[in-house]
C-alpha cells in the first residue's frame, strides 16, 4: 500500500533506490574472503573443482554472464553460463569436478531447480546457489548456498535482486582465488574495500536520477532501441534492453559492440536510440569508433561515460558522466541507470511498471 510505498511511485522505484542498503546487508558479517560464506565444508569443494557451470533464468542469467569474466579473469577457473531451461534438454559433456552454481532471485524457478537436478543426475555433487530466499527449494537441493539480503522483491522486473547477485558473485570469483592461490592478501583487500564502498557509490548513481528522466523523456515515443556494451558491460547492455522490454514493450536489443557492423547497425536511424555503456577500460578506444558508426548513420547515442573518459556531449551524443570509476565492480554501478531509464520510460508511457504485461515474478511452472 501507499505508506509502505513512502516516497516512490511504484515498487520498482522503491526496489532501484534500495540498492545501497540492499548491498550493504548482503555484505553484512563479511570479516574476511572464506570459504565458508558459502556454508560448511566449501573449503574442500573449492579445492576440489576445476571449473564453474552456472545455470540461470531472466536477470539472474545475466548476473552469471557477468561474473564469468570475474571467474576467469581474477580466478582463472574456466566458467560457462548457460540458460536453464537449455541446459536441461540439451546433451553435454559432465565433469564431476565442476561447482554448478545456480543463481536465483525467488529459488523455486522450475527451469533453474530442473537444470539443477539434471546437473545432478549426471554425477555433479558440488552444488552451490545464490539466491535471495533462504527457504526456498534451491538453497535445499543445494550443498552450498550465499543468500542475499536484497530483502522482498515485489517489482516483476528484477533489480536489487541483480546487484545483490553480483555482490555476492564478485566474493565467489574472490574466494575461488584465494583458495586457488590466484591472488595475492593485498589484492584481496582491496578488492573488500571497494565493495565495503558500494553503498556510498551506488547513492551518487542514484543522484543521476534527475538526468535519466531526460533521457527517458526521448525514448518515450520511440519503438526500438539499441544497447551496446563490450566485456564486462556487455551482460549489463544486455540486462538494460531486458529491463527496457519488461517494462515499457519498446522492443530493444542488446550487442557485444564489435558486432554492431554484423547485423544491427543495418537498423540505425534517428528512430533508433543507442545506449552505449562506456566505461573507462582497455576496450574504450574500440567503443568510441563504434559510437562514430553509429553517429555516421544518423543514429542517436546515449552514452553512460565513466568518470575519467574524455566524451562529451555534442549533437547526437548524449553523455551522463558516472560519479566514480570503479574498475571491476564497475557492472554493479552501470546498471544502475539503465533500470532508472526502463522505469522512467515505462512512467512516461503510462505501462503497468510493477505488474507488466504477459510476466510472473516468479515461473515455477514449465
Ligand atoms: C521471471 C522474472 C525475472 C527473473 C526470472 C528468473 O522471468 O520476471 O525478473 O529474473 O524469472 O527468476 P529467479 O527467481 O530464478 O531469479
Amino acid at each position: 500500500g501507499a505508506a509502505e510505498l513512502g516516497p516512490y511511485r511504484h515498487y520498482m522505484q522503491k526496489e532501484i533506490f534500495e540498492q545501497p542498503r540492499a548491498i550493504a546487508d548482503t555484505l553484512e558479517g563479511v570479516q574476511a574472503v572464506v570459504p565458508e560464506l558459502f556454508g560448511d565444508g566449501a573449503h574442500r569443494v573449492f579445492q576440489d573443482i576445476d571449473s564453474v557451470l552456472i545455470l540461470a533464468c531472466g536477470t539472474s542469467y545475466y548476473s552469471g554472464c557477468t561474473a564469468k569474466y570475474w571467474l576467469e579473469g581474477i580466478a582463472k577457473i574456466p566458467t560457462q553460463v548457460e540458460i536453464a531451461s537449455e541446459y536441461r534438454y540439451r546433451e553435454s559433456v559432465p565433469n564431476p569436478r565442476t561447482l554448478v552454481v545456480t543463481i536465483s532471485q525467488s529459488g523455486e524457478t522450475a527451469d533453474t531447480l530442473a537444470a539443477l537436478r539434471h546437473a545432478r543426475e549426471l554425477g555433479m555433487e558440488h552444488t552451490l546457489t545464490v539466491c535471495n530466499v533462504s527457504t526456498s527449494a534451491m538453497v535445499r537441493e543445494c550443498k552450498l548456498a550465499y543468500i542475499t539480503r536484497a530483502g522482498v522483491e515485489i517489482g516483476v522486473a528484477s533489480t536489487k535482486a541483480f546487484t545483490t547477485q553480483l555482490a555476492a558473485l564478485f566474493l565467489l570469483a574472490l574466494s575461488l582465488a584465494e583458495v586457488k592461490g590466484r591472488v595475492t592478501e593485498s589484492q584481496v583487500a582491496s578488492h573488500l574495500k571497494s565493495m565495503r564502498h558500494l553503498p556510498a557509490a551506488l547513492s551518487s548513481v542514484l543522484a543521476l536520477e534527475p538526468q535519466i528522466i531526460g533521457w527517458a523523456e526521448q525514448f518515450a515515443g520511440k519503438e526500438n532501441a539499441l544497447f551496446l556494451g563490450r566485456g564486462l558491460h556487455y551482460p549489463i547492455a544486455l540486462e538494460g534492453a531486458l529491463k527496457l522490454k519488461e517494462i515499457t514493450y519498446i522492443h530493444a536489443e542488446a550487442y557485444a559492440a564489435g558486432e554492431l557492423k554484423h547485423g544491427p547497425l543495418a537498423l540505425v536511424t534517428s528512430q533508433m536510440p543507442v545506449v552505449t555503456v562506456a566505461p573507462n577500460d582497455t576496450l574504450l578506444e574500440k567503443l568510441k569508433s563504434n559510437m562514430q558508426e553509429v553517429r555516421a548513420r544518423g543514429g542517436v547515442l546515449y552514452v553512460l561515460a565513466d568518470s575519467d573518459t574524455r566524451i562529451e556531449s555534442e549533437d547526437g551524443i548524449n553523455v551522463i558522466r558516472m560519479p566514480e570509476h570503479y574498475g571491476p565492480l564497475s557492472p554493479l554501478l552501470h546498471v544502475v541507470p539503465l533500470q532508472l531509464l526502463a522505469y522512467h520510460t515505462a512512467c512516461a508511457r503510462g505501462t503497468d511498471v510493477d505488474k507488466p504485461r504477459n510476466l510472473a515474478k516468479s515461473v515455477t511452472v514449465e
